[in-house]
Order: C-alpha cells, then structure tokens, then sequence
C-alpha cells in the first residue's frame, strides 16, 4: 500500500504560522506548506521561502523528518489534508478582537476562494480573528461541508484557564480537566461545574471567587499578552491549533472545544433566528474533522451567559455582513 505523510498547509506565515509550523514539524505530523504574500512585489525578497529554510534546518538538531517549503502560490497547497488560515492583522495594544473585522474579513475571504480552488478537500482551521465571523467567512465562502471548517479558540482559552487555575492550585496543568463554550476570548462561558483536578471538582478545592478571578483572567487572557507585548500571543495560540492537527491526522477522537457549526446544538438556532451559527463547542475531532459535537444540560447561569455568546457572535456576523453583503 502507497503510504504518504500528511500534507499541512499554513496560510500567513508571521507569528502564528511559524510556531505552527515548527510544532507541525517536531511532532512529526507531515509535511508542511508555508503561503504568504508579505514583500510579493519584492523579488530580492521572500520571507515564507526564508522562514521555511530555517524552520527546516531545526531538523537535524530536533530530529524530525518534515519538507518544509515556503511559498507565494496558491497552487502549492493542492492536495492539502489540513489548511490552518492564520492570515490576517493581529491586534495592537487597546484594540478588542472586533476592531480587526473590517481587515481581516477581506483577507480571510481571499484566502478562502484560494482554498477553495486549490485544495477543494482539504479541512480547514481557522485562527484569523474574530474567529468566531471569520469561521463564518471561510465556511460562506468555500462552500465546505460545515464538518471541514472550524475554529480554534476554545483550545486556546481553555489552555490558558488550566493555566491560571494550575498555578492558583499549586498542582500540575496535566492534572487540571476543564471545558469552556461560547465565542472566543472575553465571551466564553465559564465551566467551573465542569471543571477538576483528575475527578476531584474544583469548587471543592477553591474558594468561587478564587475560581472566577482564573476565569476572568482566561478571558481577556490574550488581550494581558498584547498589552506586555505590543502585539497577539502567538505560542499558546499555536499549541491549540496543533492540538487540533494532530487530533485529525491521527485520527485521535480528541475532545476539544472548537468554534463548529451549530444548530440546535445548545439551542443556537433558537437564540439566534432558527438559523445555525459557528459557537465555541466540544467537538470529536478525527479524520473527519468535526465528527460531533457533544452537548449536555446547562444549569441556568450557563445559558444565559450562552446566549448572550450567541448574541454577540451574531452581531459579529452582522458588521462582517454589511460590510462585505455578499456574504450573507
Ligand atoms: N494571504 C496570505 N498571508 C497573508 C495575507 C493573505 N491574503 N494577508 C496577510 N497575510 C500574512 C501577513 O503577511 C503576515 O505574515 O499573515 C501574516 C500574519 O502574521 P502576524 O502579523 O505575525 O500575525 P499573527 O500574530 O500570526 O496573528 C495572525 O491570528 O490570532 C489571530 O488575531 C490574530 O488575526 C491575527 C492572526
């Protein structure tokens, strides 16, 4: 039997897209295709070419077989398993995830006509933010079945809510189970019900105010990192975003919380005029991207604070709408 490595492509190589690249290579997931159109109409330059040389000469030191090839054409992608879209501006001290809508929405829709013709069955992460409109973008415009689209945000928030409460508990983030839903960042709706350490809940653990200062800290979580850094986070962003790669090139049933097209899934299509929307919810990722979505019983303090996510989302939806309208 003809066996190949995974084909993975990273659509904008800055500080997202590299790191995804360099953890796509060390764990050994396949091979990897960096587009990027910074300096197209310079010759003497090529920065995705020159960041793929370096990434591939970590390869002898860290021990990974991975090709890693750089690139200005669309037409490399063909035959892609994965398309992680990291195109886009990142945000600057000041600005909320929203404010890079009217940028990023161009950008993220070119990205998915190019996707769409060149690497047709592919399926595709986006991190492009505001995720949760610019999952929306990729899906209107592909046309891909909704199992082949997805967001990554809610590995992101849960990692950094594991993190926080890791270090208030003085234990090991291995040993922290957590969930969170809803849209990305400063409008997720906190689990703390379904929160523990290995099976032990944490409410038994932490006084609830203890508890909500890690949730509330999740959430603006990145907008702490901007703040320190002048711009996004780009490490803990791509971990989440390899943690779901890898969930679907091995197959793995992960369960992680991507932003997935739902309907009545947390009674979405309720909230939100009988039509479905992209929400942060636990998904099975495997070789069929979103396999499923899981849902279970919110108490009344969770759906409210679900849908006022949905709520948000689509107004999102909204702005990206009335200002490019053939997307709606
Ligand atoms: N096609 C390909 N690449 C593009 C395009 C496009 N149409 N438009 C922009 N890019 C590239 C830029 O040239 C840049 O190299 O996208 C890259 C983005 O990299 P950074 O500026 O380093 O931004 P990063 O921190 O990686 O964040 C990217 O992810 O989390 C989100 O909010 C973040 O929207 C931002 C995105």
């Amino acid at each position: 039997m003809a066996m190949r490595r995974a084909k993975i492509s990273v659509i904008g190589a800055g500080n997202i897209g590299g790191e995804c690249a360099r953890s796509i290579a060390m764990k050994e997931l396949g091979d990897v295709v960096l587009v990027d159109i910074q300096n197209k109409d310079k010759p003497e330059l090529h920065m995705p070419r020159g960041k793929a040389i370096d990434l591939a000469c970590c390869g002898p030191v860290e021990k990974f077989d991975a090709r890693i090839t750089g690139t200005f054409d669309y037409a490399d992608i063909a035959g892609s398993d994965v398309v992680i879209v990291t195109a886009g501006v990142p945000r600057k001290p000041g600005q909320s995830r929203d404010d890079l809508v009217a940028i990023n929405a161009g950008i993220v829709k070119n990205v998915a006509q190019n996707i769409k013709q060149h690497a047709p069955d592919a399926h595709v992460i986006v991190v492009s933010n505001p995720l949760d409109a610019m999952v929306y973008v990729m899906w209107k415009v592909t046309g891909f079945p909704a199992n082949r689209v997805m967001g990554q945000a809610g590995a992101l928030d849960v990692a950094r809510y594991k993190t926080f409460l890791a270090w208030e508990l003085g234990v090991s983030v291995e040993d922290i189970q957590g969930l969170l839903l809803g849209g990305h960042g400063d409008d997720m709706v906190p689990l703390p019900r379904l929160t523990s350490v290995n099976g032990i809940p944490v409410q038994d653990l932490l006084p609830a105010a203890k508890i909500q200062a890690c949730v509330d800290r999740a959430k603006v979580g990145g907008g702490e990192v901007v703040k320190l850094m002048g711009t996004s986070a780009w490490y803990a962003p791509s971990a989440g975003t390899i943690e779901m790669v890898e969930a679907i090139v091995r197959d793995k049933k992960r369960v992680i919380p991507c932003a997935a097209y739902c309907t009545k899934e947390f009674g979405v299509a309720d909230a939100n005029g009988g039509k479905g929307l992209f929400v942060g919810v636990p998904c099975v990722l495997g070789a069929n991207g979103v396999e499923r979505v899981i849902t279970f019983q919110m108490n009344a303090e969770e759906r409210k604070f679900m849908d006022e996510s949905i709520s948000h989302v689509k107004d999102l939806i909204g702005a990206t709408v009335k200002l490019f309208p053939e997307l709606a």
